[in-house]
């Protein structure tokens, strides 16, 4: 039962898995941005058995982010049965995902992620294994590639050993295993996948816009459409998107106050979460994300090696400041009743704004 894949009217918008990216706090601000449905990041069958507390963590979300499912991968069906059930007794997650779709080698050579797109048998036995060692307790669904290269594109077979196992869902991004994230997706064997299965198909791949959205509902039969990549650059993307279905219109592009101000409230989230230590860590950790964050934005080349370094959540708000007054023409003036310590702000933040315009 995955009521927002099968009720009629409802047209999802997930939050596409991705390790070290859709932690807790990631997961958080997309929910409030419009996601509607969200996948934790893939975590090790085996880690789960052995009750290892990081891989344990990684499966941590809240219940204002359900419905969520938690990936698992592994080869062993039966392990990963044992694991699932270990995982709903400790979360009651509304689903269980089964990862088929990793390319990276530690996890193939492990005969786990998209190298059992290569055995369908065993794939299916995984699947089955699963799917009885969960029992009934919440669905079972799968992410899949549309094949392991383009000489053996097997996705709509997979879809129907999937079903046929028992698997209530399946999200398919549309490339191979060995196209890594080059090339655009196939989106067209996503959609033969959505014709030819009775079960719900979630697609995913380089969706960017609401646009993209909307088309992809138009176009094909999937009920429910993955975003990935683009939710690291712009997380308002989910916002978009339900504001492009419901009116054709789009929304403005977001403010740089605005932006800045979700750069700052995701650094302090992610601070306060723990999950990578001290504040310096923890910023080391957001760094890339930060990077993600100004792409697109005026200046943001001159921006990037700045936030390529900061290290506390007060160099990124004097970074964050200097860029404003620049944006701004160099007009702001503090409020003069506001004393001393901002008129210092604001000075360290025009020369700050100097070097961005020499930049
Ligand atoms: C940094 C990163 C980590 C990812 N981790 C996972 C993962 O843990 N599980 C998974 O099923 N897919 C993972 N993926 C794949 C994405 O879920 C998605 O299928 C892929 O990025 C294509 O969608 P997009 O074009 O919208 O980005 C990851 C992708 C990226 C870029």
């Amino acid at each position: 039962m995955l009521p927002w894949l099968t009720d009629p009217g409802t047209l999802p918008i997930y939050l596409a898995p991705m390790a070290g990216v859709t932690d807790m706090t990631f997961r958080t601000l997309c929910k409030e941005l419009g996601a509607d449905v969200m996948v934790t990041e893939f975590v090790s069958a085996e880690g789960i058995v052995r009750q290892d507390d990081r891989t344990r963590r990684y499966t941590e979300f809240s219940d204002a982010q359900r419905p969520v499912g938690v990936q698992l991968f592994g080869a062993d069906g039966k392990a990963m049965g044992e694991a699932a059930k270990k995982i709903i007794a400790w979360k009651e997650p509304d689903f269980i995902d089964i990862n088929f779709g990793c390319p990276v080698k530690k996890v193939v050579a492990r005969n786990g992620g998209s190298s059992l797109l290569r055995d369908c048998p065993l794939l299916e036995k995984v699947a089955r294994e699963i799917v009885r060692g969960v029992a009934g307790q919440v669905p079972v669904t799968a992410k899949i590639r549309i094949g392991w290269d383009l000489e053996s594109i097997n996705a709509p077979r997979v879809c129907g050993l999937l079903e046929d196992a028992g698997i209530e869902a399946v999200a398919i991004h549309g490339r191979t295993r060995s196209m890594g994230y080059s090339g655009e997706a196939h989106w067209e064997v996503i959609g033969n996948c959505a014709e030819a299965v009775g079960i719900p198909v979630i697609g995913n791949g380089d969706i960017a816009s609401g646009q993209d959205v909307e088309r992809r509902f138009r176009e094909t039969a999937v009920r429910g459409v993955m975003i990935g990549r683009a939710a690291m650059t712009n997380p308002w993307i989910f916002r978009e998107a339900k504001h492009y279905l419901e009116t054709g219109r789009q929304l403005d592009p977001v403010g740089y106050d605005e932006r800045w101000a979700f750069m700052r409230r995701h650094c302090a989230m992610a601070i306060a979460s723990g999950r990578y230590g001290s504040e310096l860590n923890t910023m080391r950790a957001m760094r890339s994300r930060l990077m993600s964050y100004s792409k697109g934005m005026v200046g943001g080349r001159c921006l990037r090696p700045k936030l390529s370094l900061v290290e506390s959540l007060t160099e990124l708000e004097d970074v964050a400041a200097a860029y404003l007054v620049e944006q701004a023409g160099q007009n702001t003036e503090p409020a003069s009743s506001e004393g001393e310590t901002q008129g210092e702000n604001v000075s360290t933040a025009r020369r700050e704004a100097a070097v961005f315009s020499a930049c």
